[in-house]
C-alpha cells in the first residue's frame, strides 16, 4: 500500500493533483511524529480500557508503535510523500505492518482531536526548551554583570548620555526581561498541557465508551477537555506560546540593538569575539555583529507568526475548519527563529570583549552629573525646581565657554552658584556618583552584585516555579 488519504470512500474519483498539493501538510507536520505516536499509544490503551481491543490486540499495537518510535528517533520513519499528513502516515505504516489490527486504531478518534493533542504536546516541549534558553541567556548576562559590576557606563535616555551607571547594571536590565519571558514561556507550556482534546473525536466525542480523563492522565495533561467542540476548535495554547515568543523576541531585539550600537566604531564599547563576528565579502576590514542584527530582525518574523495565527482564528466558525492547519507553521516558525537566536546571543554576550576605558571616558565627560549637582542644592535646602533651573543655567554657561563640569576649579564653584563650595569637586567623580546610588535595584556595584545573585538563582535549572 502506498501513502494517501483516509477519506476516499464516498468519492468516485481520486482527488485532483492540485488539491493534494494544496491541502497536504506532511511537509511540515512530520515534526509532530513523536507526539502523534505518543498520542496514538494513549488512544490504543483507551480503546482497550473501553473493551474495543483485546489485551493481545492492544499489546500488538503498542509493540508496533514502540518500533515506530525507534524509527522516528533514528530519523528513519518510512514517510511516503503521498501521505496527506503525519496522522495518515502513522496509520498507513501501522496498517502495513499489522493489517486489520492497524486499521482499528482510528476508532473513536478523529484527526481533529488528534492534531490538537499532538500540537499541544509539541508546544509544551517547545515552550520548555525556549524557557531554558531564555534562562540561560539571563544567567550569562548575570555572570557578565558580576564581572562588570564596577565598570562605568553612560546610562542613556533618548539615546543621549543621561547619568552614569555601571555596565553590570545595564546588562542586568536585559536579564530581568529574559527571566520574565521564561515565566511567560513556562505558562504557555502549562496552558498547552492544561486540557487534553483526545476523545473529543471530530467534535462530538464517540459512542465507544472512551474515557477522556484516563487518556488525559496517560499523556500527562492536567485534565481532559471541558467541551468536545471547544477541544477541537481551541488554539489558545498556540496563541499563548506565540505571544510569549513575541515578547521574548522583542526583548532580544532590544538587547541585539544595544550590542549593535556598542560594537559600532562610533560607540566602541565592545568587540565581538572572532567566533561571534562576521566579515564582508568585499571589505576585508569589516567585523560585523550579524548575530545581534539577526536577533533584532527575527522579532519581525515572530510578531508576524503571532498575528498570522490570531488572524486565522478570528471569525473562524466552530468547531474544526481546515484553516486550523495553518496553526502549525506559525508555531514552528516562531520556535525555529527564536531557539537559535537565544543560543547565539548568549554565546555572543558570553564572549564579548568590553572596552572599560572607553565606557568610563564616555561616562565621565560632559554634564552627566548635572542631576547630582541639582540634588546637592536640594540637600542644601533649595527646592528642586529652582535647583534644576540654576544648574541648567550653569550648564548653558559652561557649554558656551566650551567647558565641562570637570573643568571647573574647586574654588570657582562658589562664584558659579552661592550654594556650592569647593567640596562640589568631589561630587563630580562618576565612580563616587555610582557608589552613592546604593538603592535596591540601583547601579552601585553592591546593588549590581545583589541583582546578579537574584538573576542567577531565578535562572538556575530546577528552580521552583518562578513568579513575575
Ligand atoms: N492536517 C490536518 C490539520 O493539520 C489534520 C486534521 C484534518 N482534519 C480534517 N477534518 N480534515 O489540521
Amino acid at each position: 500500500m502506498t501513502g494517501g488519504i483516509l477519506w476516499g470512500g464516498r468519492f468516485s474519483a481520486p482527488p485532483a493533483e492540485e488539491l493534494v498539493a494544496f491541502t497536504g501538510s506532511l511537509a511540515f507536520d512530520r515534526r509532530l511524529l513523536g507526539a502523534d505516536l505518543r498520542a496514538t499509544r494513549a488512544h490504543v490503551r483507551a480503546l482497550a480500557r473501553a473493551g474495543r481491543l483485546s489485551l493481545d490486540e492492544r499489546d500488538g499495537l503498542l509493540t508496533a508503535l514502540a518500533d515506530l518510535e525507534a524509527l522516528a528517533a533514528a530519523g528513519t520513519f518510512p514517510f511516503d510523500e503521498a501521505d496527506e499528513d503525519v496522522h495518515t502516515a502513522v496509520e498507513r505504516v501501522l496498517t502495513e505492518r499489522l493489517g486489520d489490527l492497524g486499521a482499528r486504531v482510528h476508532a473513536g478518534r478523529s484527526r481533529n482531536d488528534l492534531v490538537a493533542t499532538d500540537l499541544r504536546l509539541w508546544t509544551a516541549e517547545a515552550a520548555g526548551e525556549l524557557a531554558d534558553r531564555a534562562r540561560a541567556l539571563a544567567a550569562t548576562l548575570a555572570v557578565r554583570a558580576e564581572e562588570q559590576a564596577e565598570t562605568l557606563l553612560p546610562g542613556y535616555t533618548h539615546l543621549q548620555r543621561a547619568q552614569p551607571v555601571t555596565l553590570g547594571h545595564h546588562l542586568l536590565a536585559h536579564a530581568f526581561p529574559m527571566l520574565r519571558d521564561a515565566v511567560r514561556l513556562d505558562r504557555a507550556g502549562a496552558a498547552a498541557m492544561a486540557r487534553c482534546p483526545l476523545g473529543a473525536g471530530a467534535l462530538a466525542g464517540s459512542t465507544l465508551g472512551i474515557d477522556p480523563a484516563a487518556t488525559a492522565a496517560d499523556l500527562g495533561f492536567a485534565a481532559p477537555f471541558d467541551n468536545s467542540i471547544d477541544a477541537v476548535a481551541d488554539r489558545d495554547f498556540a496563541l499563548e506560546l506565540l505571544a510569549a515568543c513575541a515578547s521574548t523576541a522583542v526583548h532580544l531585539s532590544r538587547l541585539g540593538e544595544d550590542l549593535v550600537l556598542w560594537t559600532s566604531q562610533e560607540f566602541g564599547f565592545a568587540t565581538p569575539d572572532d567566533r561571534y563576528s562576521t566579515g564582508s565579502s568585499m571589505m576585508p576590514q569589516k567585523r560585523n555583529p550579524d548575530v545581534a542584527e539577526l536577533a533584532r530582525g527575527k522579532a519581525g518574523r515572530v510578531l508576524g507568526d503571532l498575528v498570522a495565527l490570531a488572524t486565522v482564528l478570528k471569525g473562524l466558525p466552530l468547531a474544526y475548519d481546515r484553516d486550523l492547519q495553518e496553526d502549525k507553521e506559525a508555531v514552528f516558525d516562531a520556535f525555529d527563529a527564536l531557539a537559535p537566536a537565544l543560543a547565539a546571543v548568549r554565546g555572543m554576550v558570553a564572549t564579548l570583549a568590553f572596552d572599560a576605558a572607553r565606557m568610563r571616558a564616555a561616562a565621565s565627560g560632559g554634564f552627566l552629573l548635572a542631576t547630582d549637582l541639582a540634588e546637592a542644592l536640594v540637600a542644601a535646602g533649595v527646592p528642586f525646581r529652582e535647583a534644576h533651573e540654576r544648574i541648567g543655567e550653569l550648564v548653558a554657561r559652561l557649554e558656551t565657554e566650551g567647558r565641562a563640569l570637570a573643568d571647573v576649579a574647586p574654588d570657582e564653584w562658589a562664584s558659579l552658584d552661592p550654594a556650592l563650595g569647593p567640596e562640589t569637586a568631589a561630587l563630580l567623580d562618576p565612580g563616587g556618583a555610582i557608589a552613592r546610588r546604593g538603592l535596591p535595584g540601583g547601579p552601585s556595584p553592591d546593588s549590581v552584585r545583589r541583582q546578579a545573585t537574584a538573576v542567577r538563582a531565578a535562572a538556575a535549572p530546577g528552580r521552583p516555579p518562578a513568579r513575575d
